[in-house]
């Protein structure tokens, strides 16, 4: 058409997970969680008035970043408010990254990052993680001006220790932004690493721990120098005020976040053992979704008999994924559900 900047006809733009609209599949494709958010969520939404909507939204979302600040031990000039966690990453991107100044990240992980590399027409520097998918010595020296580690890593479930990524943080020049859009679901989590240095940045979705995958919420961990200059990128008013009163609500809310992430892990911790019983090899999984390997039959062959039976989950056709599916944790109803389906699958030639 010619009308585009080069690098954009190029880019074939990022492919969400498929949602599909009618309410009786067994939906376990896009890591959303299962259970509801808070009561006190929905009551905050009923809430919301007509004055409310008529004006413009607080800029910064003070409320929110007070109330974040107090969940992960920072002061709230260390928050920042976002449209979801991809807003983040979109935010970095433009912050860091152009021709001259590459991405970094090691592969496989969140597909998005190199769709955010092509639309910035920045070099995105692939490391391959080992089979073990330990951190890659070689990312340390790529030089990028923006280094990104998923961790908990999509579409993998493994987990980087924090003193690995405090080693990472110490040895590059530039910025370490640590995606922990799953970081609800495992032991451990980077951010006090904020406190020692200058260059992480860490991104939180309220996506998937709080339920809110509807609403778009997340939101950056770093010092305030960082912050400032993340602000001056985002759009003035990029999270809403019903986003901003909702996703306060929710992280207000600890004892019934801390519950549904309890609810979650026992339903993974179950469903990885009943898929190893039907001879899939499931590695050990820090985020609320598994991913299996068939050993007897194609990954793509049996997603396909899945959705036959309006049951969804993830099937990446990308090196070391094509062989495996991605399952998002469901409720133990919709687990037991996908379970006969794929004893059904697998028992018939
Ligand atoms: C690895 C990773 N990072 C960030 C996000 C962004 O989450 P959201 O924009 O819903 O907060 C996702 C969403 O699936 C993800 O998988």
């Amino acid at each position: 058409m010619g009308y585009f900047r080069e690098n954009i006809d190029k880019c074939e733009g990022y492919e969400p997970g498929f949602q599909p609209q009618q309410k009786d599949v067994v939906k376990l494709n896009t890591n959303e969680n299962p259970y509801p958010p808070s009561p006190k969520v929905l009551e905050a939404l009923a809430g919301i008035g007509g004055e409310q909507l008529r004006r413009y939204p607080d800029p910064a979302g003070e409320a929110f970043r007070q109330a974040a600040s107090e969940v992960n031990g920072v002061s709230a000039d260390y928050i920042m408010c976002c449209n979801g966690g991809d807003e983040l990453l979109t935010i970095a991107f433009r912050a860091f990254c152009d021709k001259k100044r590459a991405v970094g990240y090691p592969v496989p992980t969140y597909s998005l990052y190199p769709v955010l590399a092509k639309l910035q027409n920045c070099k995105a520097i692939e490391i391959p993680f080992d089979g073990e998918f330990n951190l890659p010595a070689k990312l340390a020296a790529a030089g990028a001006a923006l280094t990104v580690v998923c961790n908990p890593n999509a579409p993998i479930g493994s987990f980087v220790g924090v003193g690995e990524l405090a080693s990472l943080a110490d040895e590059i020049r530039g910025v370490l932004l640590i995606d922990e859009a799953y970081v609800d679901f495992a032991e451990d989590n980077c951010a006090a690493l904020v406190k020692d240095f200058d260059n992480v940045i860490i991104l939180r979705s309220m996506s998937k721990g709080y339920s809110l995958a509807g609403l778009r919420f997340g939101y950056a961990i770093a010092q305030p120098g960082l912050i400032e200059g993340l602000m001056k990128v985002k759009d003035s008013y990029n999270v809403d005020t019903v986003a901003i009163t909702v996703a306060t609500a929710a992280i207000k809310d600890q004892e019934y976040f801390k519950e549904n992430i309890e609810k979650v892990k026992r339903a993974r911790e179950s469903l990885t053992e009943q898929l190893r019983a039907l001879k899939f090899k499931v590695a050990k999984s820090y985020a609320n979704f598994v991913l299996a390997e068939s050993k007897d039959r194609g990954a793509s062959e049996i997603y396909n008999k899945l959705v036959e039976r309006n049951i969804y989950v993830r099937y990446f056709n990308l090196p070391q994924l094509s062989d495996k599916l991605r399952i998002t944790v469901g409720t133990e109803e919709q687990n037991d559900k996908l379970i006969s389906a794929l004893k059904e699958i697998l028992s018939k030639e």
